[in-house]
């Protein structure tokens, strides 16, 4: 079966989907993207990811082609036609296309691109032996609140992390750890209380970050929304970090130090394995 995208409207065969070299998200990486979770054929919390989505696009001006329902719409159909169960389904809206310049005309079309990306994620082959993280200084700009597909700290906040085999790059700005370089970092103190930074514009409010406060609020869990340093995050009790395409994903080690002691801890596999009951549940 070929692999289907969607394009400004179309279900196309994955080659035959072209975009002009004058798009502004090639050229200036002046767009929005998402990432949504599947499971069992399922968009996992799929009304805060376009909610998101939309809200980025107002913040950089971009109209927001479609409204929620009609993007699911489209999702949906996405799915249908690529037969596909588990995994992530991408969303990106560019500005547009125009002759190169930093200004454009303000009623370009935005292009549209979504498309699914098979993976393991109930299964996550770092699910149970957990991962290893690294940590960078954060370069990114100062409106991380946006999901720009501005990526480029973030893809050589990756790479150095493949280079000192970690699956996560967690990025830091003036001795606090902000977040990974693509999920939201957690920390569980001795006491039981799971940490993790208040929203601001210094980083993306994970849809995966706000379920599992919610969860973790359900279940009569302590909660503390505050930053923390790596030297913190190596005292702790357990380590995660969350987002669509790891969920609940535990930490056992930062920087080559072990953390906690050296295993996927307790209450991050809880969490883990209340997130999953949630999403199949809901
Ligand atoms: N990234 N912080 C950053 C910088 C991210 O890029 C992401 C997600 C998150 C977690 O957000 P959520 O729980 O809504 O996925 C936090 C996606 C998965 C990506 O870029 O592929």
């Amino acid at each position: 079966m070929p692999r289907i995208v969607y394009l400004n409207g179309h279900y196309v065969p994955y080659d035959e989907a072209k975009i002009p070299v004058m798009d502004r998200g090639f050229l200036f990486g002046d767009g929005i993207y998402e990432v949504t979770a599947v499971l069992d054929g399922k968009l996992l919390d799929n009304a805060p990811h376009l909610a998101r989505l939309d809200r980025s696009l107002k913040e950089i001006g971009i109209p927001n082609p479609h409204t929620a329902a009609e993007w699911t719409t489209r999702q949906t159909e996405l799915m249908r036609r690529n037969d596909f169960e588990e995994g992530l389904v991408y969303i990106e809206v560019t500005r547009g296309v125009y002759e190169r310049d930093f200004l454009c005309p303000e009623n370009l079309k935005p292009t549209v691109v979504m498309f699914t990306q098979p993976k393991t994620l109930r299964d996550h082959p770092l699910a149970k032996p957990g991962a290893a993280v690294i940590t960078v200084p954060d370069l990114r700009w100062k409106r991380r609140d946006i999901k720009s597909v501005s990526l480029l700290a973030q893809v050589l906040a990756k790479q150095a992390a493949r280079a000192a085999n970690a699956a996560e790059a967690w990025m830091v700005e003036d001795g606090q750890v902000t977040e990974g370089a693509s999920s939201t970092a957690f920390i569980i103190a001795h006491d039981g209380r799971i940490l993790t930074r208040q929203l601001s514009t210094a980083v993306l409010a994970g849809v995966t970050r706000g379920a599992v406060l919610k969860l973790a609020e359900e279940n009569n869990l302590r909660l503390e929304l505050a930053s923390f340093s790596v030297a913190d995050a190596l005292a702790a009790r357990e380590v995660f970090y969350t987002s669509a395409s790891t969920l609940v994903m535990p930490v056992i080690s930062i920087d080559g130090q072990r953390v906690g002691d050296g295993r996927p801890g307790p209450l991050t596999k809880k969490l883990r394995q209340l997130y999953l009951s949630m999403a199949v549940n809901a």
